[in-house]
């Protein structure tokens, strides 16, 4: 059963909003970089978060630790780095490509790998490397980011698929049949074991799943992003008021 409602901020459109998560991104940096020297996040793909990555590398450039940062991405197509429909492609088009960012810190997945499932294999041996993470143990993000589609998935969790059950394995290449391809996925448990997780939703289109999604009923199954409940860390959604238009609880940020 869901515990309580979750944090959801909404800003007045997606200019705005792509300010507010640049700002939290900045927020989170530094105090995980104060902290431990380090700062680990997780990209989110497709398109919501891309105006985000572009003022990270322009108005908040110099607040963001760069070199003090290890990137990596909550999913992937199962196509290569070069491709249109590449989720690294996008993040250096955005804003790894205009940044120094230490080519070392920067930790993509293979997409371009003909076998997906080696793909995600050998994401999770870099999750694995990058965090000492053992067998058993899983890597805890500082934060993860996420996007949500208008049928409740997130990174490459999508309603009904198998991945939703996965507790052990870091990474899956689950075969997404309206997509008629791969896709590389986190699994829940490495969401769900991380520090922070923001939630970028912008639109119309999105106003209905992120009502039933952060609002209605449980239904997991079909709603794969209420199934992102952080174990010890916690959830934050930043919206703008065209994807808030259904929620009947929010915060203006
Ligand atoms: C992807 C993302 C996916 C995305 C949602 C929302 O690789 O596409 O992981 O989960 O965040 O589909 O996409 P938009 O931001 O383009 O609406």
């Amino acid at each position: 059963m869901r515990t309580r409602a979750p944090a959801v901020e909404v800003s007045a459109d997606a200019g705005a909003l792509a300010h507010a998560a640049a700002e939290r991104f900045v927020v989170e940096a530094e105090a995980a970089v104060r902290a431990r020297g380090r700062f680990t996040v997780a990209l989110a793909g497709g398109t919501t978060p891309n105006a985000m990555y572009r003022l990270l590398a322009s108005r908040y450039r110099d607040a963001v630790p760069w070199d003090a940062i290890d990137f990596f991405w909550g999913d992937e197509r199962h196509v290569p780095p070069t491709h249109r429909d590449s989720n690294v492609r996008a993040a250096y088009d955005a804003m790894l490509g205009s940044v120094p960012t230490p080519p070392a810190r920067v930790h993509r997945i293979r997409g371009e790998l003909p076998d997906a499932s080696d793909a995600a294999t050998d994401y999770e041996q870099t999750l694995r490397r990058e965090f000492a993470s053992p067998p058993g143990k899983v890597p805890t993000f500082d934060l993860v980011l996420l996007g949500m589609g208008s049928d409740g998935h997130t990174a490459s969790l999508f309603p009904g698929s198998e991945a939703l059950l996965e507790r052990e394995r870091l990474v899956l290449a689950p075969w997404v049949d309206h997509l008629r391809s791969h896709r590389i996925t986190l699994t829940l448990a490495v969401l769900n074991h991380a520090t922070l997780v923001v939630f970028l939703v912008s639109g119309r289109a999105k106003a209905d799943s992120l009502r039933d999604v952060v609002e209605g009923p449980d239904r997991p199954g079909q709603l794969p992003a209420q199934l992102v409940r952080p174990i010890n860390g916690r959830s934050l959604w930043l919206v703008d008021r065209e994807a808030a238009t259904q929620l009947t609880r929010s915060r203006d940020h």
